[in-house]
């Protein structure tokens, strides 16, 4: 098999990309581990940030999202017994928060790709990325049984964190940097009607929780937790009991209904600073992390592709390399953003035992100066919904 761009992996990364450079006539070949069912069946992010809708949109992609999305004002920040409302539509001159979740967002990728006679295989695990920094790099992988190879001119690694395409930048040339948390969230879906007319991000005495949605019968909520713990010391009771005490307001009731999803996850923040190897191009949480808190990861993943896809057009259509050059540059700079407010949420937000009580008052009052100063609510706002793009990507 032959293709001009071979994407590692169907997650947000490769499929907007896929999209992107199809719609510029330059050939692409999705590679997917999973089955379609597991793509379009696992459940992660939730918040889209207003230019991703608007791509969406642009695309043609965004029929069930106009039916089916969730659009807010803003969120309520909680904290110290109150609950203040974050207007960010009038701070951002009418950007939304935009809750439509990520495997929806997936499912209308996908069925717009096959739609339109894109190639992407599903059960297709890449094996082993070959002569990066040859012309024809490889890509060699396992389908149906056989082990298949798919020659390209350029290769985009989507796959995620866990991903091989990273590894396959040599470790001596990599520059990796990390942080960990020392908690985790607990997730639930229930089904519930909605509490709360929007977002609901609380630090509370027992730790952060977090009210989302999904349908107005189906509610996503989180907790902090240990992030070694195991499932089996959260039965139903406890999770309610928890997030009873972490949302409690005076005069407010949280809707309960049946668990019926539950996960822990790690809360970490990464960034692989080396995006791009001979033909190889990071993209995505294969190549940076951010802890959840901000609802910032998808929204990161799919500003790269955006940055590359340009770089490629230019590439094939402009006989120009120099974007292709300054990708990781361009694209850093928003990372690095990203980064520092999903840490800034989460070091806000969340009960951390090993801070001292003066670091504690510090995060209170960064939330009370967002509560009183309208510099300090529009700065947060400006990068929930999303910073504007600098390059002209
Ligand atoms: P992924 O979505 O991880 O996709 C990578 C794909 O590559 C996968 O489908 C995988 O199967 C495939 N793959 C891996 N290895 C191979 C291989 N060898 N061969 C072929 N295919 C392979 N982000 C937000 O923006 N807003 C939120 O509100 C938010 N909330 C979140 C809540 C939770 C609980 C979690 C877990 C995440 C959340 N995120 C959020 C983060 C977001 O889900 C990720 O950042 C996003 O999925 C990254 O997209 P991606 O395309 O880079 O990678
Ligand atoms: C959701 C996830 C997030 O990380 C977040 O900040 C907001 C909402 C969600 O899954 O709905």
């Amino acid at each position: 098999m032959k293709t001009q761009v071979g994407i590692v992996g169907a997650g947000p990364a490769g499929l907007f990309l896929a999209h992107l450079l199809g719609r510029a006539g330059i050939a692409a070949v999705i590679l997917e581990a999973r089955s379609r069912e597991d793509v379009e069946g696992t459940i992660r992010a939730g918040v889209l940030e207003q230019w991703v809708v608007d791509l969406l949109r642009e695309l043609g992609l965004a029929g069930r999202l106009e039916r089916l999305a969730d659009f807010h004002r803003g969120i309520s920040l909680q904290w110290n017994g109150q609950r203040f409302h974050l207007d960010m539509y009038d701070l951002t001159g009418g950007k939304q928060v935009t809750v439509y979740p990520q495997h929806e967002v997936l499912r209308d990728l996908i069925a717009g790709l096959l739609d339109r006679g894109g190639t992407l295989l599903f059960e297709a695990k890449v094996e082993a990325l070959e002569d990066l920094t040859g012309p024809t790099p490889r890509l060699r992988f396992r389908h149906g049984g056989a082990e298949e190879i798919l020659e390209c001119d350029f290769i985009v690694g989507a796959d995620g964190f866990h991903g091989p395409s990273r590894q396959a930048i040599p470790a001596a040339l990599r520059r990796e940097l990390h942080k960990t948390y020392p908690f985790g969230w607990l997730g639930i879906l229930t089904e519930a009607p909605r509490s709360w007319h929007e977002l609901i991000y609380a630090n509370q005495a027992g730790g952060f929780a977090l009210l989302s949605t999904r349908t107005p019968e189906i509610q996503r909520l989180y907790i902090q937790c240990d992030p070694h713990d195991d499932l089996a010391n959260w039965p139903d009771e406890r999770i309610w009991a928890e997030l009873d005490s972490r949302l409690a307001l005076e005069g407010w009731t949280l809707h309960k209904g049946p668990i019926f999803q539950k996960g822990i996850i790690p809360l970490r923040s990464f960034v692989c600073e080396t995006m791009h190897y001979g033909r190889l191009f990071l993209a995505g949480d294969a190549a940076h992390i951010v802890p959840p808190t901000g609802a910032k990861g998808l929204n990161l993943a799919v500003a790269d592709v955006k940055v590359l896809a340009r770089a490629l057009i230019a590439h094939y259509h402009e006989q120009d390399d120099s974007r292709l050059a300054r990708y990781d540059a361009t694209c850093l700079k928003r990372i690095w953003k990203g980064e520092r407010f999903s840490w800034y949420m989460t070091t806000m937000l969340h009960r951390n035992a090993a801070e001292t009580e003066f670091e504690r008052r510090i995060h209170l009052a960064d939330l009370d100066y967002v509560r009183s100063s309208r510099a300090a609510a529009t700065a947060l706002a400006e990068n929930y919904v999303g910073l504007p793009f600098e390059d002209d990507a």
